[in-house]
Parts: structure tokens; sequence; C-alpha cells
């Protein structure tokens, strides 16, 4: 098969471990017999520097013209960074907002599981790692508070900013959806996450949610409350499934359970929209701490690949094989820094995509 990608390094830790991925996908296409081909394209911090906006249209125009994007990460110290001198609609993170609108990527998918190799590396008591757990945090991209209208103003002397929080029954109706669908290719239990105690966009969001359940007699479902999700991620997350829940909600939540398996290096994910087409990235930001030091976690941008082999080009066998291949170097006791433990052995971000591709 020939996979035509755009890839964008983005920034920070961004280039370091897109690398790596990418030495794991000619891995595959070489063992199994497909060709990637890579355009780059750029985004972020180092868009601004070399066009003077975080994305351009031209890039887009690639984006759009690929199967896929595979995605580093953008953005850099907002405290020190002059890039956060720019006003908000020139900084790296609205080429990020701007590609998933312009691309439609309105389902974000983050799984969140804990391997048997890292129990060392979770925070949380033994008596609660030790059951393991496997999640898929579904967040909504394209809606919500991150996309509504903002501004700051001076109201009567006084600085007033406002940020808009806008759903409608379509936009939650397609995101639940796409998780009852999802679970009932996993553990076929969804817990939709919103704040209905308090929000009218989260009572709609139940309604939608409980009129899309009725479809799907063989899924279980339940609402929780945000707050109290923030909770039970730490108290007691094996029991989650599919957690479906808006755009912050979302953003917060994934960070959280990202935490919970050892390292937010871990942590993969897709977002997909009506189509095959979607975009890959690691659910991390860019480091800007750690950049260029040969330092970084590249396992999640390596899952990130695995689930586009298996979402965008239904090529399973290949997502299985990254996979495997990630777990047996962990088994092996290979660690970046982020996991390492007593008895481990540390490697290099360049060196844990070597030992990555070689066992594929
Ligand atoms: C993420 C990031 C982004 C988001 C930022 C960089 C805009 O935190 O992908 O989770 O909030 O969506
Ligand atoms: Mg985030």
């Amino acid at each position: 098969m020939e996979c035509n990608l755009a890839v964008i390094k983005g920034d920070g830790i961004g280039p370091e471990v897109v690398t790596e991925a990418i030495k794991v996908l000619d891995a595959v296409g070489k063992k199994y017999d497909h060709s990637f081909q890579y355009e780059q394209i750029l985004m972020g911090g180092c868009s601004i520097d070399a066009t003077g906006v975080p994305l351009t249209d031209e890039a887009v125009a690639i984006a759009k013209s690929k199967d896929a994007v595979l995605l580093g990460s953008i953005g850099g110290n907002t405290s020190t960074s002059p890039w956060y001198q720019l006003p908000p609609e020139l900084r790296p993170e609205a080429g990020l907002l701007k590609i998933r609108k312009e691309l439609g990527l309105f389902a974000n998918l983050r799984p969140a599981n804990l391997y048997e190799e890292l129990k060392e590396a979770c925070p949380l008591k033994a008596e609660i790692a030790d059951k393991g757990f496997d999640m898929l945090i579904m967040r909504e991209l394209t809606g919500g508070l991150y996309f509504g209208e903002r501004s700051t103003m001076e109201i009567d002397g006084v600085l007033t900013a406002h940020d808009n929080l806008i759903y409608n029954e379509n936009e939650i109706r397609r995101i639940a959806v796409k998780a009852f669908d999802i679970a009932g290719k996993r553990r076929k239990k969804v817990t939709s996450v919103d704040k209905a105690n308090v929000l009218d966009s989260s009572r709609l969001w139940r309604k939608v949610v409980e009129e899309v359940a009725k479809d799907y007699p063989e899924i279980s479902y339940e609402h929780m409350l945000v707050d109290n999700c923030a909770m039970q991620l730490v108290k007691d997350p094996a029991q989650f499934d599919v957690v479906l829940t808006e755009n912050m909600f979302g953003d917060i939540l994934s960070d959280e359970a990202s935490m919970i398996t050892g390292s937010i290096g871990m942590l993969a994910s897709a977002s997909l929209n009506e189509t095959k087409f979607g975009m890959y990235e690691p659910s991390g930001g860019s480091a800007p701490d750690i950049a260029g030091q040969n330092k970084a976690n590249p396992i999640a941008t390596i899952l990130s690949a695995a689930m586009m082999l298996r979402y965008t080009f239904d090529l399973d066998k290949e997502a299985d094989g990254i996979e495997a291949a990630v777990k047996q170097v962990l088994k092996e006791g290979y660690r970046t820094c982020d996991i390492v433990s007593e008895g481990t052995k540390q490697v290099s971000c360049s060196e844990m995509g070597d030992l990555i591709a070689a066992r594929i």
C-alpha cells in the first residue's frame, strides 16, 4: 500500500520524537511491503519564525491532500518565548486549533493503559496500580470553549474577559456516536462526563447522549460529573472503558489519565473526522526544557503512528506489530528518563526508536 503523509515536526521535542516514529514506520514499510511518503509542513513556533503565522493556508492545503498527518508537538515556554508576546491568534497553539478546525477533526481519541512493565512508574498506590487499567478518552475537539468567541475589554474601568462555551446537538451527537461505536469494539461501556449540575451545555450533552445510547442497547453507559471523574481517575481507574467528554474537560482529564500511566510520554492520540483521514500526535506537549537533548520519550509518537495504521489505513496487523515491539522493548527493561526505575536501562530518544524499529 502507498501511504501519503503530511509530517509536522513542530517545536521543542517534536522533531526528535517524529524522527523516531518515522524510523519505526519505515521498518514497518520494509517488513510488510508498504511505502510511506512524507511531505513536511510547518506549524507552530517554527512556522511563525519562517512565515509570520503559526499555520499557512498552503500548509493546510497540503495536509488536506494527504491520507493522514503525523504531528510532533508545537509551542514553547509560555513565560520566556517571544512567540507568546504575539497576539493570541498568532501564537503557536492557534495553528493547532486551526488545523483541527480546517480538517474537521472533531473526535480525539486518547487511549491510556497501564503497561505491566510500567507499574513502578505509576504514581498511584500499588493496590490501585495492581488492578491495571485500559481506557480510551474520547474528547470532542472542534467545539466548546476553545472555539467560542472570546474577548477582553474594559467595562466601567475594570478589565473583563469572556469565553463562550457553545455546543449544538449535532456536534454532541456525532462524537457520542463515535464513542458508542468504539465502545462496541472494546469492553462495551461508555462513561459520559459533564457538569450537568451547573452548565446548560452539559445538560444538552446529557440529553443527546441518552438519545444516542438508545441505539446501542448492548453498550452500558453512565453519566459522571467532571469533578467526580477527576477523583475517580486516581481512585479507581480500572472502572473506565470509553470516557466521552467535551473539549476542555477532555483536555484536562486526558493529561490526568496520562500521568497515571507513568508518563505523559506514553500517551498516543488520534484526531478523526467523518472519513478515514486523521491527524496523529502524542498527547504531551513540546517540553521545551528537554528539547534538543535526545532525552524525550518517543513512545507516544510511535504509538500514534500505530493508531494511524489502524484507523486511517486499516493495517491492523502492522499496528499490532508496533504495539508488540513497544511492549517487548519495555519488557527487556529499556526506559527513557521519564519512566526509568531501579533495575531498568536508561536509553536516549533515538536509542529507544532504534530498539523499537529493530523489533518490528
Ligand atoms: C492538547 C493541548 C492543546 C489543547 C493546546 C496546545 C492548544 O493541550 O492537545 O491537549 O488544549 O487541545
Ligand atoms: Mg492538553
